[in-house]
């Protein structure tokens, strides 16, 4: 019987099923974000150490604390060794990095030597190191030099580590173990219409902070109230930070005292829009800590039926979005976001819908910056277990995330808290909780789901439209249903009295496979349903945005018929991100109409 020097005999790691016990808290939380603002960042991109690890035996065995040896030097058998083996890059999905993993559900340990990035000598004392995970799908347990510090849950937010006190100077060893398990209480939960990719998806850095650092910044723009400027900073005593704004000629202080101030400065600044996507340098300064950001200011509000952007009302042209690619899974990169951009550009959209998870924060960067509007949204998808205490603090936090992560984003119109979710008792209760929690954290943004409509009354009677500002519903009139004219019934009995967007429609279709437009799964059938859906979204007064279902063919384990083959049809180009269907033209020809005008 194997025996492990580091878990004590046989019995003990073979026989105690209890052993995840130990690795359940701390978690890490929102509470531990930290503003990177421009602030400099040690890039741990790179080939990692990797192992997957299906039966959890780094943690029966306690390989995890295993002393750093040369292989030819250990004496003990092993199963797995932190310091040696196979390596994978980060940012990765490990699916994708050997046939025999693509599928691969479970646990994987990351592993890579790590030096103190503070200088050697001089003020180190009082800096600080945080670790920043852009992402990991699905929990994500952090080890410092063989000692667990803590696990987050959420596969598409960003989480921090503050390994200060045990990074003292020199070369230390940061272990990473990740598990994309499906699981009933998870968030989204077991069954999904999108890739299960495993693994460090997005990039892993450390920061050096100034032991007293800022460690959030929201600036906006309010209605009634002018520039709104909460600083959060690490320590609680009673102090200022110095505010500037060269573009409104703003230089003042803002008074924090118990870790947090706000001002409120009476500008007009130039505004943002898709049309004049104006962004202005913001600059914090506390003691030896600076953090940057380009803000562009805007003002949005729902009045009745209408969004409005500035004081106007607004069409969202939209398209939908998964991040997701052929080659690289869910790792996207500047280009990728730049291409899709176009792409939407093409379509003549304003609009970009992210499902169904938080996207990498380059997208909302660059939106800003491109003049895109951007519908944000966590991953409260189908049957969430929305009893479960666990899974609601998870829905919450992972939300919390994205709203400290995005918000100081001009294009983030709105925050979506869910899709196609059940309209039961308890759902409404955790949805009723998502939504106080994001208003709490971002008092500028109205919030939005993907709510039901009803089939028999052909009303949509969902109670989450009353908790939402937009309502979004997902209709498939022409593909999963067949009958147009319940969308025409439906459209013309709304009467909720706040926006309608249609958050998605569509069909499946085959790049390339051509034919009748009877034959489902051609370009011609899908064509002819944008036909029809757009001829009655456009003459829907109700309908303020549409985002069809959506840019690109996407990766599913579910779809396993011969015209998919693991792929969700319904892109309006191919996976390839280069083939269109006869459908993309006749969604831009729309857009480019005067709908809406
Ligand atoms: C649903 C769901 C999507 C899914 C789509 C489809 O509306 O929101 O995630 O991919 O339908 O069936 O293709």
């Amino acid at each position: 019987m194997e025996k492990s020097d580091l878990a004590g005999n046989a019995v003990t790691f073979l026989h105690d099923e209890g052993y995840m016990a130990a690795f359940e808290a701390p978690a890490f939380t929102d509470e531990s974000m930290v503003i990177i603002g421009g602030r400099p960042v040690v890039d741990l991109s790179g080939d990692w150490r990797f192992a997957i690890d299906p039966f959890d035996t780094g943690f029966r065995q306690r390989l995890f604390a295993m002393p750093e040896l040369a292989p030819e030097d250990r004496t003990a058998p092993y199963d797995w060794d932190p310091f040696d083996g196979d390596t994978v890059p980060v940012p990765s999905c490990w699916n994708l990095m050997r046939p025999e993993w693509f599928l691969y559900e479970g646990g994987a340990w990351y592993a890579r030597h790590v030096d103190d990035p503070r200088p050697a000598v001089g003020r180190a004392a009082d800096q600080r190191v945080v670790l920043r995970v852009g992402a990991a799908n699905y929990c994500a347990r952090v080890f410092l030099d063989g000692v667990f510090l803590g696990r987050h849950l959420g596969g598409s937010t960003p989480f921090f580590v503050d390994l200060t006190a045990r990074m003292a100077g020199g070369r230390h060893h940061l272990l990473i173990h990740v598990e994309n398990t499906r699981r009933p209480d998870r968030v989204p939960c077991h069954h999904t219409d999108w890739f299960n990719y495993g693994g460090l998806h997005r990039d892993v850095s450390l920061m050096v902070l100034p032991r007293d650092h800022i460690t959030d910044l929201f600036v906006r723009l309010v209605p009634g109230q002018g520039v709104v400027a909460d600083v959060l900073v690490s320590d609680h005593r009673r102090d200022h930070v110095r505010l500037r704004i060269p573009s409104l000629s703003l230089d003042a202080q803002v008074e924090v005292f118990g870790g947090q101030g706000r001002a409120v400065f009476d500008c007009a600044p130039e505004l943002w829009s898709p049309e004049t996507p104006v962004l202005h340098d913001v600059e914090a300064r506390w003691g030896d800590d600076v953090v940057r950001e380009r803000i562009g200011f805007r003002t949005l509000a729902v009045d009745g039926s209408e969004i409005l952007l500035n004081g106007a009302p607004l069409r969202l042209k939209g398209i939908s979005v998964h991040e997701d690619d052929r080659e690289t899974g869910r790792v996207t990169s500047d280009a990728d976001i730049e291409r899709r951009f176009r792409h939407a550009r093409d379509l003549g959209c304003n609009f970009l819908r992210l499902a169904h998870y938080p996207h990498h924060e380059r997208v909302a960067e660059l939106a800003d910056r491109y003049g895109l509007l951007l519908w944000a949204e966590v991953p409260v998808y189908w049957a969430v277990d929305y009893v479960d205490a666990g899974t609601r603090a998870d829905a919450l936090n992972q939300l919390s995330e994205l709203v400290r992560r995005d918000r100081n984003r001009a294009s983030v119109l709105t925050w979506s808290i869910a899709n196609e979710t059940p309209d039961t008792d308890a759902r409404l209760a955790f949805l009723s909780a998502l939504a106080a929690r994001a208003r709490l954290l971002d008092d500028t943004r109205p919030l939005t789901a993907a709510c039901l409509f009803n089939q028999e009354s052909r009303k949509i009677e969902d109670r989450l439209a009353g908790l939402v500002d937009i309502v979004g519903i997902n209709e498939y009139f022409g593909w999963y249903d067949p009958d147009y004219a319940d969308l025409e019934a439906i459209l013309a009995q709304y009467d909720l009295g706040k926006p309608l967007v249609i958050s998605e429609m569509g069909a499946d279709g085959v790049a390339g496979l051509r034919g009748s437009a009877a034959r489902i799964f051609t370009e011609e059938h899908m064509a002819a349903i944008y036909d029809r859906q757009l001829a009655i979204l456009g003459q829907a007064p109700a309908v303020k945005g549409i985002s069809p279902w959506l840019l690109y063919d996407f990766r599913t384990e579910r779809r396993q018929n011969p015209y998919q083959r693991g792929w969700n049809r319904k892109g309006l180009m191919a996976e390839d991100k280069q083939t269109r269907k006869l459908a993309f033209d006749r969604l831009a020809r729309f857009y480019r109409s005067d709908w809406g005008a």
